[in-house]
């Protein structure tokens, strides 16, 4: 199998088909889920996060005030930075609807994949949990390579992935290294880490596009765990073992009144799909197996680097940092790609184009928080009632203040990072 280049989680390509997503690899559009939403989020009300997986239970969750995680993580292969902002913000945005936060710094894959010595992985790391405490993320994190219970986690979970599915699905070849599967193993793992930590429920995963092949291989592989298969069969409930240990299939007869058993499968009447999983669930636990809820994804698109193309740490001009002098920052701001004219005359007639804008991405993303301010900004664009330079201008000072306050914020939070 080919990896469409979007798909492949170590490429530096960033186009996306989205229509080619939803109709290829069962990624479905968030929108259909919003109504079930207390509040809806500008991440989600600007078309930011285009799909999901598997996003019901988390809305339920949400909406219901019951249990569910949030985890996703960070590979510290560099400074953390604006493209980095979007995805510790819906992570915080789920804490406050009611998730647990778990965080992950790869340093493994960082290791692994990208040949950062343990000291840097170790300072970038702290530089990433500073930001995102600094955003008002209060949960759990750790570094991948000093997680005892996520190494045995990912483990258990190499007992279901062999290396032809590897090759299938990242495009692995004999010179890959084993390091290299092992920090996928360990994003797998990762991913199941807050129900061995918390307890089973539905999580949550907010990733890019990009970590699509890692959210399908994690999927499998929670399946894959699971002792038993629970299945809505019309009028009635079935229960198969698939890597129960001995008396599994009794253990679930015994715990569901009425049901009656078979050579390896279980049937129950008169029951709700929901009310027996939860019940195997529990057996499966008694037993000793994990009861895995099947991970949920959203899945957000790029904001595309201040110059056009990508943003990426090794394009400096593409973004800034954090902690990055004013001077730069602004500099970067006013250099940034816009889709005005170029001349004033043709500006002030035809309008400028916000949808190839930079400047309006950063907006939109970011340095705007309420709808009608970014609306305004459109349509002063589109009417031509602004030039370029302007509004680059008013952006730049809009960054500048979040900035200035968020590196208060920064230091506040700094003794959070060491505390890991
Ligand atoms: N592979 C991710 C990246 O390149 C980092 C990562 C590791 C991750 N473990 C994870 C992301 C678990 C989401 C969930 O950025
Ligand atoms: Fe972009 Fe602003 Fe220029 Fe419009 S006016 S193209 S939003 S910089």
């Amino acid at each position: 199998m080919i990896m469409p280049e979007a798909l492949n989680p170590w490429s530096s390509s960033q186009a996306i088909d989205t229509r080619r997503l939803f109709e290829n690899f069962g990624i479905e559009p968030i929108d259909p889920l919003l109504d079930l939403l207390p509040e809806v989020p500008g991440f989600m009300r600007r078309g930011i996060i285009v799909g999901h997986r598997d996003y019901r239970p988390i809305a339920l969750a949400i909406r219901d005030h019951r249990p569910f995680h949030v985890l996703t993580g960070f590979m510290p292969s560099g400074h953390p930075h604006l493209g980095h902002l979007l995805v510790m913000r819906e992570v915080v945005w789920h804490v406050s609807q009611g998730g647990r936060g778990m965080i992950t710094i790869a340093d493994r894959e960082a290791h692994a994949v990208r040949g950062l010595s343990w000291e840097d992985c170790d300072r970038f790391g702290r530089e990433y949990l500073t930001v995102l405490f600094a955003l008002g993320y209060r949960g759990e994190a750790y570094f991948q390579s000093k997680n005892n219970a996520l190494k045995d986690l990912a483990f258990e979970a190499a007992t279901r992935v062999n290396f032809s599915e590897l090759q299938a699905i990242y495009g692995f070849e004999s010179e890959t290294t084993l390091a290299h599967a092992m920090s996928v193993i360990t994003q797998v793992a990762d991913i199941l880490y807050p129900q061995v930590a918390g307890g089973p429920a539905p999580t949550i995963v907010p990733v890019g596009i990009d970590q699509d092949p890692h959210i399908r291989l994690t999927r499998d592989v929670a399946n894959g765990l699971r002792y038993f298969l629970v299945e809505d069969r019309g009028d009635h409930i079935s229960v198969r073992a698939k890597n129960a240990p001995e008396g599994g299939i009794r253990a679930v007869t015994q715990a569901l009144p009425g049901s009656q058993a078979y050579e390896g499968h279980v049937d129950v009447r008169g029951m709700t799909y929901g009310a027996v999983s939860e019940i195997v669930r529990e057996v499966e636990r008694d037993l000793g197996g994990f009861g895995f809820f099947t991970p949920s994804a959203t899945y957000h698109t790029f904001m595309p680097g201040l110059i056009g193309g990508k943003m990426s740490s090794s394009i400096p001009d593409s973004s800034f940092g954090f902690s990055e002098p004013v001077a730069s920052v602004r500099k970067k701001v006013m250099r940034a790609v816009t889709g005005g004219r170029t001349t004033l005359e043709e500006q002030q007639r035809l309008g400028g184009d916000p949808d190839r804008c930079t400047v309006y991405e950063l907006n939109r993303f970011h340095m705007c928080d309420s709808d009608s301010g970014l609306a305004e900004i459109r349509q002063k664009c589109l009417a031509g009632e602004i030039t370029c330079g302007a509004c680059k201008k008013e952006t730049a000072e809009r960054v500048l203040a979040f900035l200035a306050e968020f590196k208060e914020r920064m230091d506040e939070v700094e003794h959070l990072a060491d505390e890991v």
